[in-house]
């Protein structure tokens, strides 16, 4: 368990995702009653930060799942969106959301209510109409604490959140961070460790990390641009470089340890639709750190990309893929 940044929630450090491809396994074939008992096995492991948003269309499974252990065991995070594509949303379309969400969760309050994927662009939309209308919320007792996340496939370089981090409205972040996506260590967390702002990592594993065709695919676009050691560009040859006895187990569980032992890192996310990798995900994530000589390699031959893993290879993007 660790604190959430300055809310004083105290959390476990790792969160399911209840986004992402996998949507509690909505987004692989599951039933809604295969993904509530998902999430009841997930707090039966001692998960209790669940991180969902009203565009995952899964807080009813949310809802469902929580209702069988007290409110005050888990820490519920959900979001709304501020726009569609270029055109803002009016606060009173954040505040329908916030009440829909809470219908859709069966509670009477929000632990962490988020803004989902702000650009640079639309923050000042966040702060001038968002926060106030936030303000009403929390004083009403609707929600506890503020966070914002990022579009992490379209702003690599946290431009949205160093705003975020400076001004102080905001209790948390939601973050991209990955082993070959480091730059979060002195844009981001660098500033939110001395202010208190919580952080929750996600795009520690997403495809990059799971699937082996995609970091084929990665790892020989990274070699033709010359940004990686012409001996690395195959998952075999970064599987031999930190799966062994005493390292990681498998190229995820090096990523979500990566991530997680990162200085600063408050809650590491991940998203799944099965059992094996929820139980294999959350040993992961309360494992040790990687030997220092591995993290120490892993930042010297990586820590110089910046946006890899948060969106499809060239070679693998449909036309009509979905950032
Ligand atoms: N802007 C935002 O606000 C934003 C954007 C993205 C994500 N998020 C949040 O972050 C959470 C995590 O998202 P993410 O993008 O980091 O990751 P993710 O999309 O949840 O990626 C994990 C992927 O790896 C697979 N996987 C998980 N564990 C595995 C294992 N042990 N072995 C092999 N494959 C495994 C999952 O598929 P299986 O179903 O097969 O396990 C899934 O496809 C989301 O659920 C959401 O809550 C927020």
């Amino acid at each position: 368990m660790t604190e959430l940044g300055a809310t004083g929630l105290r959390v476990g450090v790792a969160g399911l995702g209840c986004g992402g491809n996998s949507r509690l396994g909505q987004g692989t074939g599951l039933t809604h009653d295969q993904s509530i008992a998902l999430v009841r096995e997930a707090m039966d492991l001692g998960v209790n930060l669940l991180d969902t948003a009203a565009n995952y269309r899964t807080e009813e499974i949310v809802g469902a799942a929580i209702r069988a252990v007290p409110r005050e065991s888990v820490v519920i995070c959900t979001k709304a969106t501020i726009r569609d594509g270029k055109t803002l949303f009016p606060e009173e379309h954040l505040l329908a959301s916030l009440d829909n969400s809470l219908r859709a969760l069966g509670t009477d309050y929000i632990d962490v209510f988020q803004l989902h994927g702000v650009p640079p662009w639309a923050y000042a939309h966040a702060v001038e109409a968002c926060l106030p209308a936030l303000a009403k919320a929390r004083a009403e007792g609707k929600i506890r604490h503020l966070g914002v996340t990022e579009t992490a496939p379209h702003d690599h370089n946290h431009e949205m959140l160093q705003h975020t981090v400076a001004d102080g409205h905001w209790d948390t972040v939601m973050v991209a961070f990955n082993m070959m996506h480091q730059n979060a260590r002195e844009t981001v967390f660098a500033q939110t460790r001395p202010q208190g702002v919580g952080t929750l990592v996600m795009f520690a594993v997403r495809n990059v990390f799971s699937r082996p065709d995609h970091l084929r695919a990665e790892l020989e676009q990274l070699a033709a641009a010359g940004q990686i050691d012409a001996d690395l560009t195959t998952p075999e040859a970064l599987h031999d470089l930190l799966v062994h006895d005493g390292g990681a187990s498998s190229l995820t569980d090096a990523a979500y340890r990566f991530a997680r032992h990162e200085p600063g890192v408050d809650v590491v996310l991940f998203g799944t639709g099965s059992h094996e990798h929820l139980r294999a995900n959350v040993a992961s994530i309360n494992r040790p750190p990687l030997p220092e000589a591995d993290r120490e390699k892993i930042v010297r031959l990586f820590g110089h990309l910046v946006g890899v893993g948060l969106d499809l290879p060239d070679r693998l993007r449909q036309p009509d893929a979905k950032a």
